[in-house]
């Protein structure tokens, strides 16, 4: 089959197009003929030597974390999917090949209504999305929520999934030309974060989710009730805001989103119900890999880009 192989680790990551073996699935997993793979920061992160580099197994391999597309085969103890049944996932890797295999805890039935495209763009960003919400079991029903990068993969769906939980204002950060798009999906204000003090008068939120940290995610927590909480999304700078947060007598947390199929079931009814949009910024086929990183990387894209695998 053919994959997008990282040979070496390297800034910016380079991926090159070669024939692998297909993989075979063990028990308690199926084999997916992907159609579509969602790339999400931490690919290309990872083909730095940053992310989840230390996780991975011998070089070649193939990245990509988020998938959808149709089980080609199952392995032994499988009675919950059979061959023929569309499907998306939230992988360890290798998304970007044309067979992935996935254990079955870690997806969960396509709905007919979604597309390819859609699904494949759904679960790392959604999973990190509904258990950034849910962390330390937040109540959101009448809370006033915050989501800095409001047009990422991850914000967009954040600010939807809060809102469909019942926060009583979403509030979100984007630059100008992003703002319309945001109302559309239910944001109750932007601010442009080129604005100097754009948050100055933005009052106190329960929750903020900080899709940017560092030294934005810190100057954010001013923006912070004093019993709320922040949950920071970009790991490398996390313990620095939490440090930042304790400072201030204030709550800020990371996160380290994980499969879960029920989570992910749950999701992508709600988008198959219209109830959720999912935002493509543009497709790309599988040997457009490394351009589609670019784009990623470039920080300014407005919701997901997606990989075309197959039909
Ligand atoms: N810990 C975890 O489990 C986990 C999981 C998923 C993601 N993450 C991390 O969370 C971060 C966000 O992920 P993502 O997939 O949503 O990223 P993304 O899609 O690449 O985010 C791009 C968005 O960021 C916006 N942006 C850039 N600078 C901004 C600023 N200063 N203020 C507000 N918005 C700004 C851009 O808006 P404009 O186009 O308007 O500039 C763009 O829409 C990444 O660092 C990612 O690695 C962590």
């Amino acid at each position: 089959m053919q994959a997008m192989l990282l040979h070496a680790f390297a800034t910016p990551a380079r991926f090159e197009l070669g024939d692998i073996a297909k993989p075979q699935p063990g028990p308690g997993q199926v084999l997916i003929r992907n159609i579509a793979a969602g790339i999400n920061p931490i690919d290309w992160k990872t083909g730095t030597g940053g992310g989840r580099a230390a996780q991975l197994g011998n070089l070649p391999i193939a990245l990509g974390r988020e998938c959808a597309g149709v089980i080609e085969a199952v392995g032994e103890h499988v009675r919950a999917y059979s061959p023929g049944d569309a499907v998306l996932g939230f992988l360890p890797g290798r998304c970007f090949a044309e067979y992935v295999v996935a254990e079955m805890k870690h997806i969960a039935p396509k709905p007919d209504r979604v597309s390819y495209i859609e699904a494949g763009a759904i679960p790392l960003a959604g999973m990190t999305a509904w258990q950034a919400l849910a962390l330390g079991g937040y109540d959101l029903q009448g809370k006033r929520v915050l989501v800095l990068a409001g047009a990422g993969g991850v914000g967009h769906l954040a600010i939807q999934i809060a809102k469909l939980q019942g926060a009583k204002y979403v509030a979100t950060t984007a630059s100008a030309p992003r703002h319309e798009l945001l109302s559309s999906l239910g944001a109750n204000q932007c601010y442009d974060y080129n604005r100097p003090g754009h948050l100055d008068k933005a009052g106190e939120f329960d929750l903020i989710i900080d899709g940017i940290g560092g030294d934005i995610g810190t100057a954010s927590l001013s923006a912070l009730s004093q019993d709320g909480l922040m949950v920071t999304l970009p790991s490398v700078t996390a313990e620095s805001v939490i440090a930042a947060a304790s400072k201030m007598g204030k709550v800020a947390r990371g996160i380290l989103a994980k499969p879960n199929g029920n989570q992910l079931r749950t999701l992508v009814k709600s988008v198959a119900e219209g109830k959720i949009q999912v935002v493509l910024d543009r497709t790309f086929t599988l040997d457009q890999l490394n351009e589609a990183m670019d784009l990623s990387r470039s920080g300014h894209t407005q919701g997901k880009i997606v990989i075309e695998i197959g039909h």
